[in-house]
C-alpha cells in the first residue's frame, strides 16, 4: 500500500468522527471480529480483549451457544412488546428468579434503564408500603458512583464530565463517602424519608474500588434497621465477573433490589433486568412502568442461554482463580518496578493505578503501546487501567497476557 492510501482502519475511525456524535473516545483500533478471549482489526491483527465491552462479554466473543439461541429465535419471532404475551418471557422469568432467588423480575434492556426503574419501585415502594409522605422520598448513593448516563443518574453522580451543563438536575438524593458505614448510617438516621441505600458491590467505572470486608453485609443490616432498600447495582460486577454469580455472594447478602445488565446477554443483546421479592416488586401495576423493547422474545432467549452458559462452564470458579493469579503475577512485577502503584479487584475484574499524577497521559499511551503489543485495555479515569477479559480465559492465555502487560509496562519504566 502507499503511503498516502488510507488503511481500512484510519477509513472507518474518520466516517465515525465526520458522522458520529463524539460522546466517547475511544483507542484508535477498529474491530470487525470476535471469538473467545480474541477480537480482530480491519487489517486482521488478532488482540486479547481486556475489556469485555465493560464487562458485558463475560462468556468471550460470540458464544455459540448464545448466538444460536439468539439467530434461532430471531427467526420464529422477534417481538411482540408487552400488549401480548410471548412464549419465551415467562420460562426466562421462572429461570432467572429461581437462578438468582427473587420473588419477580422486571425486564428492560440497557442497564442505565434497570438502574431507572430500580429508583422508580424502590420510590414507589416507600410511597406505597413505608408511608413516606408523597414526593419527599430520598435515595442514598456513593460518591463516584457510577450508574449510567439518564438525567436522573447523571444527577446524582459527582463526575463533572458527565453532568456539567445538563442541569437542572433530579432531587432526591443524598451522597455519602463509598465503603464509608458510619456515613451511611449517619444519612439513615438523618432523615425518615430515606427509602434506599443503592450501592456498586464494587465500583467498577470509578477505577475498580473493592470496599473493605464486611461493607455490604453491615450496609445491608444498617438497611434493615431502617426499613430502607438495599439496592445492588451489578451491571458491571455480575454475572461471574468477580468470581461468584453476584458480587454480593462473597458476602451472602442477599439485595432487596438486585439491577443487572451487560453479561446477562453475553453481549450480543441489550438485555437488563430488576429482581425484587413481591413485598417490594407487587407495587408496580399496569401503566406504571415498561418498554417496548423489554422482555422481548430474542432478549428471553438470548439471556437465558447466556446464564446457562455461565454455569455450564463454570465461569465464576474461573474469575476466581484466574483472578488470583493475575493480582499475584503483577504483584510480582509491582514489588520490582516503579511505573505500577498498585493492582487491585475481585475475580477478574482488576485494575493496576499508574504512578503518575491522575491528569497524566501516561495510562493512555500505556493502552496504546498494549494494543501494539497485541492486548487491548483502556483507562477508566486519569491514571488507572482496567483489566477486565472474558471469563472464558484459560490459565495460559491469561499467562501470555501477563507477559505482553508486564513487557509493556517495563517499557514505560526506562521512560519515567
Ligand atoms: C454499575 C453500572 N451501572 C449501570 C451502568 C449503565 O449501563 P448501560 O451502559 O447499559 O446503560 C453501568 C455501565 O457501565 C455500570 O457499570
Amino acid at each position: 500500500m502507499s503511503v498516502l492510501e488510507q488503511t481500512a482502519s484510519q477509513k472507518a475511525i474518520d466516517l465515525e468522527n465526520k458522522y458520529g456524535a463524539h460522546n466517547y473516545h475511544p483507542l484508535p483500533v477498529v474491530l470487525n471480529k470476535g471469538e473467545g478471549v480474541f477480537v480482530w482489526d480491519v487489517e486482521g491483527k488478532k488482540y486479547y480483549d481486556f475489556l469485555s465491552a465493560y464487562s458485558a462479554v463475560n462468556q468471550g466473543h460470540c458464544h455459540p451457544k448464545i448466538v444460536e439461541a439468539m439467530t434461532s429465535q430471531a427467526q420464529k419471532l422477534t417481538l411482540t412488546s408487552r400488549a401480548f404475551y410471548n412464549d419465551m418471557l415467562g420460562d426466562y422469568e421462572k429461570f432467572a428468579t429461581q437462578l438468582f432467588g427473587f420473588d419477580k423480575l422486571l425486564p428492560m434492556n440497557t442497564g442505565a434503564e434497570a438502574v431507572e426503574t430500580a429508583v422508580k419501585l424502590c420510590r414507589k415502594w416507600a410511597y406505597e408500603k413505608k408511608g413516606t409522605p408523597e414526593n419527599e422520598a430520598k435515595i442514598i448513593v456513593c460518591e463516584n458512583n457510577f450508574h449510567g448516563r439518564t438525567t436522573t443518574i447523571i444527577s446524582f453522580s459527582n463526575d463533572p464530565v458527565a453532568r456539567k451543563n445538563f442541569g437542572p438536575y433530579t432531587k432526591g438524593f443524598i451522597k455519602i463517602e463509598y465503603d464509608n458505614l458510619a456515613a451511611l448510617e449517619a444519612a439513615l438516621k438523618s432523615d425518615p424519608n430515606v427509602a434506599g441505600f443503592l450501592v456498586e458491590p464494587i465500583q467498577g467505572e470509578a477505577g475498580v474500588f473493592v470496599p473493605s470486608e464486611g461493607y455490604l453485609t453491615k450496609a445491608k443490616a444498617l438497611c434493615e434497621a431502617h426499613d430502607v432498600l438495599f439496592i445492588a447495582d451489578e451491571v458491571q460486577t455480575g454475572i461471574a465477573r468477580t468470581g461468584k454469580m453476584l458480587a454480593v455472594d462473597h458476602e451472602n447478602v442477599k439485595p432487596d433490589i438486585l439491577i443487572l445488565g451487560k453479561a446477562i446477554s453475553g453481549g450480543v443483546y441489550p438485555v437488563s433486568a430488576v429482581l425484587a421479592d413481591d413485598a417490594v416488586m407487587d407495587v408496580i401495576r399496569p401503566g406504571n412502568h415498561g418498554s417496548t423493547f423489554g422482555g422481548n422474545p430474542i432478549a428471553a432467549a438470548v439471556a437465558m442461554a447466556a446464564l446457562e452458559v455461565i454455569q455450564e462452564e463454570d465461569l465464576a470458579q474461573n474469575a476466581n482463580d484466574l483472578g488470583i493469579l493475575f493480582r499475584a503475577e503483577l504483584n510480582k512485577y509491582i514489588a520490582s518496578g516503579s511505573i505500577v502503584k498498585l493492582v487491585r479487584g475481585k475475580g477478574l475484574l482488576n485494575a493496576i493505578v499508574i504512578d503518575d499524577h491522575e491528569e497524566s497521559d501516561t495510562a493512555w499511551n500505556i493502552c496504546l503501546a498494549l494494543r501494539d503489543n497485541g492486548l487491548l485495555a483502556k483507562p477508566t479515569h486519569g491514571n488507572i487501567i482496567r483489566f477486565a477479559p472474558p471469563l472464558v480465559i484459560s490459565i495460559a492465555q491469561l499467562l501470555d497476557c501477563v507477559s505482553i502487560i508486564i513487557s509493556t509496562l517495563a517499557q514505560f519504566e526506562k521512560e519515567i
